[in-house]
């Protein structure tokens, strides 16, 4: 068995909340890159611990990774999502509200970059952000987010490893370098404290600095 295996075995359990949203993904013909279960119990995990009230999440696809956002919250929160494809926000708020969490979340469409402007503007600020949209963005969006961040927030991204080829320096791919600045940045830039997880495609966790 490999180590992914065990920990998933071991970890995660049949949850009929979310394999009802993977179910969703699938009937409207969308490719499912949901977090992985794994991952899934791991931001609700970080959101339990950070004591997060106001989660931003850029990447909403079907909604997994905004339940299990939520569910990390206590009674009080919220989540904003931003998500490019108006129906794919559409189907993750329905699937929000499924999970029973329909008033604890609000969605921007469009371009995460006009939405964060957005954001600026409405001078929100968040205790969490989780990163999960398209890679060319991931050092604009994590400059977006520490600019949006409360002091100790967490600031985590998925897919940070791009399985293992970020330290491969003979793979040239424009995603991939895009990836390597995200990590470059959150690992030397004085506001953050950061590490890499390597479960998954790889986690990463930066903590704004009080
Ligand atoms: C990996 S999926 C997100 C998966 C989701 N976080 C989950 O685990 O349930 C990436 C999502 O980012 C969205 N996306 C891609 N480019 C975007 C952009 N420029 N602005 C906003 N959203 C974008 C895609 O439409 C897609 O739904």
């Amino acid at each position: 068995m490999k180590v992914e295996e065990y920990i998933h075995s071991l970890f995660t359990k049949d949850d009929a909340v979310l394999e009802q949203v993977l179910w969703s993904i699938r009937a409207n013909g969308m490719r499912n890159i949901s977090v992985p279960p794994e991952i899934g119990k791991l931001l609700t995990l970080l959101v339990k611990i950070s004591g997060a009230k106001e989660i931003l999440e850029i990447g909403a696809l079907g909604g997994y990774s905004g339940v299990c956002l939520i569910r990390g919250l206590g009674k009080e929160g919220h989540l904003t999502s931003l998500e490019l494809k108006e129906n794919f926000a559409q189907l993750a708020h329905e699937n929000v509200k499924k999970a029973g969490f329909g008033d604890r979340v609000t969605y921007y469409t469009g371009e995460a970059l006009n939405s964060l402007e957005q954001l600026e503007k409405e001078q929100k600020r968040f205790d969490f952000i989780f990163i999960d949209a398209d890679k060319e963005n991931y050092p604009n969006y994590l400059e977006w987010s520490i600019k949006l961040a409360n002091p100790g927030a967490l600031i985590v991204g998925d897919n940070v490893l791009r399985g293992g080829r970020v330290c491969d320096n003979s793979y040239i791919d424009a995603q991939t370098d895009y990836i390597r600045a995200f990590n470059e940045r959150l690992a030397k830039d004085p506001k953050l404290e950061s590490i890499i997880l390597p479960i998954g495609d790889g986690i990463a966790i930066g903590r704004v600095k009080e």
